[in-house]
Order: C-alpha cells, then sequence, then structure tokens
C-alpha cells in the first residue's frame, strides 16, 4: 500500500486535532498540528512584545525561534517545543487564541511555518490538519477533508476543554473568540482558510466521533 498524506482544515473547534490524532494513530502515521506552530510564534511574539507591524522585527523574531515536536510516551500524544520548553498546555489558553489569528495572517510567517510543514510532509505517511492544509501546503494531498460543525456545539467543546485546563471562560467569549479567528482565518488575503475544490467536506456537529474517524480512514484506503 501506498503513503498518502492526509489533510485536515476546517473552521476552529471543529475537532480536527482530535480526529486527526486518531486517524494517524490508526493508520501508524505521523500527526502533525499545523494550528500549535502558529500558536507558539504567537507566544513568542506576546512573551517579547513583538511589534506585528514591524516587519524586520517580526522576521527576527522569527529567526530566534525553534519548533519541534516529541512524541510524550506517557500521554500517547505529541507535544511541541518552542526553544526547548514544551509550550503544549500555555499556546492552548485564551491569551494565545485572542491573539493568534493577528499573527497567523502575516505572510512572512506563513512562509516559515509552511516550509517546515512541507518538510515534515516529504516522506508522506502524515495527517495534518489546520486551515491551508489542502489548500496551500499539499495540494495534492491524495485525501483532503474540510470539517465543520455548528458555532455553539463548537464553542461547548472548546469551552470544556479550557475548563479541563483550569481556565473558566463564559460561553459567550468562547464563541466570540472561535467567530473572531474564524473570519479573519476565512478572509485573510494570504492562504485564506477555504475548502479545497477536492475536499470530502464533513458536519460534525451530531456525529458519532468513533464514525467519523472510521468515515476518513475509509476514504484514505480507498486512496492508498
Ligand atoms: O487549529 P488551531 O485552532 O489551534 O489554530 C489556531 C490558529 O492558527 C487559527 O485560528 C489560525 O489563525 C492559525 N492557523 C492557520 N493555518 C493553519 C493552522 C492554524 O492560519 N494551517
Amino acid at each position: 500500500m501506498k503513503k498518502i498524506i492526509v489533510a485536515i482544515d476546517g473552521y476552529s473547534g471543529c475537532g480536527k486535532s482530535t480526529t486527526a490524532k486518531a486517524v494517524a494513530k490508526v493508520l501508524q502515521y505521523t500527526y502533525l498540528d499545523s494550528g500549535a506552530m502558529y500558536r507558539a510564534v504567537t507566544l513568542y511574539f506576546l512573551r517579547n512584545n513583538t511589534d506585528l507591524s514591524g516587519n524586520e522585527e517580526v522576521k527576527k523574531a522569527l529567526k530566534n525561534i525553534k519548533i519541534t515536536f516529541h512524541f510524550n510516551e506517557a500521554k500517547g500524544i505529541q507535544e511541541i517545543f518552542m526553544n526547548g520548553e514544551n509550550v503544549e498546555s500555555e499556546i492552548r489558553g485564551m491569551a494565545v487564541s485572542t491573539y493568534v489569528s493577528q499573527v497567523s495572517k502575516l505572510s512572512i510567517v506563513r512562509q516559515a511555518m509552511v516550509d517546515i510543514q512541507r518538510r515534515m510532509g516529504n516522506e508522506k505517511g502524515i495527517v495534518m490538519d489546520g486551515r491551508d492544509i489542502g489548500t496551500v501546503v499539499f495540494p495534492d494531498a491524495e485525501l483532503k477533508i474540510f470539517m465543520t460543525a455548528d458555532t455553539t456545539i463548537r464553542a461547548e467543546r472548546r469551552q470544556k476543554e479550557l475548563l479541563e485546563k483550569g481556565e473558566k471562560i463564559s460561553l459567550d467569549i468562547v464563541k466570540q473568540n472561535l467567530e473572531s479567528r474564524d473570519k479573519i482565518d476565512s478572509g485573510r488575503s494570504v492562504s485564506p482558510l477555504k475548502k479545497a475544490i477536492d475536499a470530502v467536506e464533513i458536519d460534525t456537529s451530531y456525529l458519532d466521533f468513533k464514525e467519523q474517524v472510521s468515515r476518513i480512514i475509509e476514504l484514505a484506503k480507498e486512496r492508498m
């Protein structure tokens, strides 16, 4: 069977990462959370008060950021490190979520991230989730999925995740953040979030998680 690339794109909080992780596990493929990379860069910029309007400043800051992924055997998950520090938990908080779409609309940030993503997918056998994976990063991916879900359902799921991390945020605020990110991500001039013409759309609002994963596995196997 040949190795393929599975690209999963979609709106914020649709369950892309959880789905992508589960698909990668079944296929014994590498999983890459491209959103985590934009989040790690955002965290660095926040900590260093990087001025986003200064191209040179952003460029310089990007040179100081080294992003790596390491598999945590105990937790069975891939975790992201920024300059050697495990930032997996911190990047998921509201501070980064509020700011990340402003950072990810910058073309020099995108170029740097896309280069790393393409290198990681070089040998195929990868499941990558994000906003532009099927349209820009891997336009030739053998399988492209576009995930959607009702906004209130997405906000409830996200609120629960934040609560599990100890952040108690009202449903309205979480919903506003998702909507605002979707708006910026879909409206930006570089690599906007959109469904690739050859992507299979999956609405996860009322889908059983196992069903969702098996549907993607089935589609992947048809393309191997
Ligand atoms: O996937 P996640 O919600 O963690 O992504 C956080 C943010 O990173 C998105 O709202 C978007 O601004 C940005 N992103 C992106 N392109 C990707 C993945 C994420 O612009 N491929």
